[in-house]
């Protein structure tokens, strides 16, 4: 059965890393999957973790399988991140949750849910999206169609475009937002935008799923929430799917969740039976010890606020980095007006680099960014920033 299989393509994201560890330069440049790493190059692991793990070590009395839909405390903390701990959302029981293997499961998990129950849904992704999108939403059945996003003239947001789109969606159609740091271009809506996005969707009886994977690596915690608060608050119903991957530097553990939104208290437990049951059916129940830290540091005031600190240095390391891209590229002689990057939020930066540039960049200078031309921002580190800036400017 299995002679004739055809090599699948490699992923457009992750299969760049792959290509990259086989790289045998030592002066290699990973710049394409988004993981933060620090001044010294490193992806480290926060110390509340590290003190959360040790209580953790000392505590945790079993091994025994989670609910389907995950940690009861870990689902509460986790929604009053999302929306605010006074919610009247919250409150009013309209919100349900569940722990998920990260960002990517809970999209799949909401694909799915979207497939069972809405069949004829479309579901509208930004130009661009995140590249794994469309393949959730292809491998779960659901149709996508994108709508405008990004203006490649102004290297900001095609926002005038992209509300005219959103007014022409049928209602009972879902349309797919990046909570905030939008991946790949690191341009998001301002907080009036959001309002008047959340405005038109309302109207229209669209649904809004929010894939909200940076809470606070863009303008802080509470500031990145403002699109998200802004859809609770005028739409009767969404989904919004959450990653601690980057926020935490949890990659590996996947933890993340999916909330359902629902008009009533009954209607959002019985949207979650449904998600419950397209859970047991995909991975059972969510794995423990990541959903363990996050919840043993939101609970204990002085982790949080140790996690906090060490999110505020991330995100603040991260802007440096802009600035010092911007800066040094300027220095090099490159013409080109970069100064868009230190505008953008989040990891990424779209660069506006070509394919063939992003394969120079490769195959002379063994520095990987993804083909779009997104460059991981949160890669650049004061050791590799001129060896960075010269090829680019090469390959320009
Ligand atoms: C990225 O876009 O690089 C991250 O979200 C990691 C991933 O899974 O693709």
């Amino acid at each position: 059965m299995f002679e004739n299989v055809p090599m699948a393509p490699p992923d457009s994201i992750l299969g760049i890393t792959e290509a990259f560890n086989k790289d045998t330069n030592p002066r290699k440049i990973n710049l394409s999957v988004g993981v933060y790493k620090d001044e010294s190059g490193k992806t480290p692991i926060l110390a509340c973790v590290k003190a959360a793990e040790k209580k953790l070590l000392e505590t945790e009395g079993s091994k025994s399988y989670l609910p389907i839909d995950g940690m009861p405390q870990y689902d509460k903390l986790v929604q009053e991140m999302i929306f605010a701990p006074q919610s009247p959302l919250l409150t009013a029981g309209r919100v349900a949750t569940s722990q998920t293997p990260s960002g990517t499961a809970a999209v799949r998990v909401a694909a799915d849910y979207l497939h069972k129950l809405f069949p004829k849904a479309t579901v509208w992704m930004s130009d661009p999206t995140w590249p794994n999108h469309p393949q959730i939403f292809a491998a779960a059945g659901v149709a996508t169609k994108s709508y405008p996003y990004f203006d490649k003239v102004t290297n900001g947001l095609a926002f005038e475009k992209m509300l005219a789109a959103l007014g022409q969606i049928p209602g009972g159609d879902v349309v797919l937002l990046h909570g905030c740091c939008h991946n790949p271009s690191g341009i998001d809506p301002t907080a009036e935008q959001w309002q008047a996005i959340a405005r038109v969707l309302a109207q229209r009886g669209v649904l809004p799923l929010v894939d909200f994977a940076y809470q606070g690596f863009g303008l802080g915690l509470q500031e990145d929430a403002a699109g998200v608060r802004a859809l609770a608050a005028q739409c009767p119903e969404m989904l919004v799917a959450t990653s601690y991957s980057k926020n935490f530097g949890l990659y590996s553990e996947r933890v993340g969740s999916l909330s359902v939104v629902a008009a009533t208290s009954q209607a959002a437990q019985a949207a979650q039976s449904q998600i419950k049951a397209v859970i047991r059916a995909n991975y059972s129940n969510p794995p423990a010890h990541g959903g363990a830290i996050v919840a043993t540091i939101l609970a204990d005031p002085a982790l949080k606020a140790q996690w906090e600190q060490e999110l505020a240095a991330m995100r603040n390391r991260i802007l440096g980095m802009r600035k010092s891209f911007v800066q040094t590229l300027k220095a090099k002689g490159v013409q080109a007006d970069f100064s868009f990057i230190a505008r953008q939020t989040g990891m990424f930066s779209f660069s506006g680099l070509s394919k063939d540039q992003v394969e120079r960049l490769k195959k002379e200078f063994s520095i990987y960014i993804v083909g779009n031309g997104r460059i991981n921002v949160a890669g650049m580190t004061p050791g590799n920033m001129d060896a960075l800036c010269t090829a680019i400017a090469a390959v320009l």
